[in-house]
């Protein structure tokens, strides 16, 4: 699943994330094959409205805007199963402008099973898998028909500190071509209860989510975390307007991390495993002007949940 390279990357990571005053894994280690399963789950949990909000917005806005735009190609960033993908290539397929679809994700896994599926469901469209971390540069292969839309869903951007995520925006801005689009979906801010109960699923999905990670740890690094002794732990900080996903640490312990070091923990003392923000308006048009992106459409549900939004670059490259 990781290569050696990949396995050492994750090695730094956890030696510098858990050698913090607040303790730190990245999230981007959640999605090994369980990981992106429980995700998947996550989805599917009743009191998880993101998913199913941004699908129905996705199907009420996207015929009109693709069919405005004449879309050609369509780069989605961490695909993961593609699944609200097809509510554009739909779109695209009945403007009759499409021509290919390039899903960017981490897990080369993944990105097999979508490819071919898809490649199945749209025998009009080429699709071209890049396997990538879209934390760094993406390199697409192949050559993209203007106009392409970008599409970064399902509120993946509130995973990435600030200054991240304009670095993010700013690297795929930098990509855009005068005709291109960005399109975002974000969550909302709103009653603290609601985005609470998100994070804090009745079946406990999230809280096994939150636990794999410490499993991939002790399977890709050696590791010896005892996953039940950290509970989950997830909470809305309404002030900086986001999530964050700890596990506590239900005794004092030392967790040995080999090539890392040992990391002793006092009873309650937490790993910060996920932040997730909430956005309003103002906040994403702060954060498109600071990446050289100008907002052209947004498109929130009755209810101010969720919402997608269309960008162009400022600075087409
Ligand atoms: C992938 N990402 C946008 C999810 C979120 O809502 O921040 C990950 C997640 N974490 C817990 N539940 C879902």
């Amino acid at each position: 699943m990781y290569d050696a390279a990949a396995r050492e990357r994750m090695r730094e990571d956890v030696r510098s994330g858990l050698s913090r005053p607040q303790k730190e894994i990245p999230p981007v280690y959640f999605y090994d094959e369980r990981g992106s399963e429980l995700f998947e789950e996550i989805t599917r949990q009743p009191e998880y409205y993101l998913t199913e909000t941004e699908r129905r917005l996705l199907r009420r806005h996207m015929p009109a805007w693709t069919r405005e735009i004449g879309t050609r190609a369509l780069v989605e960033l961490g695909a993961g199963n593609a699944d609200k993908t097809r509510v554009i290539l739909d779109a695209m397929v009945e403007s009759g402008t499409g021509e290919l679809y390039v899903p960017v994700d981490v897990s080369a896994d993944f990105l097999e099973a979508t490819v071919a599926r898809l490649a199945g469901e749209y025998p009009t469209l080429a699709v071209r898998a890049a396997v990538a971390d879209m934390t760094r540069p993406v390199e697409i292969r192949v050559p993209l028909p203007e106009p392409a839309i970008f599409a970064l869903l399902g509120s993946t951007l509130g995973n990435f500190e600030e200054h991240a995520a304009v670095e993010l925006l700013s690297r795929v801005a930098r990509k855009m071509r005068p005709g291109d689009r960005l399109l975002l979906g974000v969550d909302l801010r709103k009653e603290a209860a609601r985005i609470q109960a998100a994070y804090n699923d009745a079946a406990g999905v999230t809280a096994l989510f939150n636990r794999n990670v410490l499993r991939v740890m002790n399977r890709e690094l050696g590791a010896d975390f005892a996953p039940d002794s950290f509970v989950h732990h997830a909470f809305y900080d309404p002030t900086e307007g986001r999530i964050e996903m700890h596990l506590v640490s239900d005794r004092a312990q030392t967790v040995h991390v080999p090539g890392a070091g040992s990391f002793s923990f006092e009873k309650g003392e937490t790993i910060r495993t996920e932040i997730s923000a909430k956005y309003d308006r103002a906040g994403v048009e702060g954060l498109f002007s600071t990446a050289d992106l100008s907002l052209s459409r947004w498109a929130e549900d009755e209810d101010g949940l969720y919402a997608i939004v269309l960008a162009i670059s400022r600075e087409p490259g």
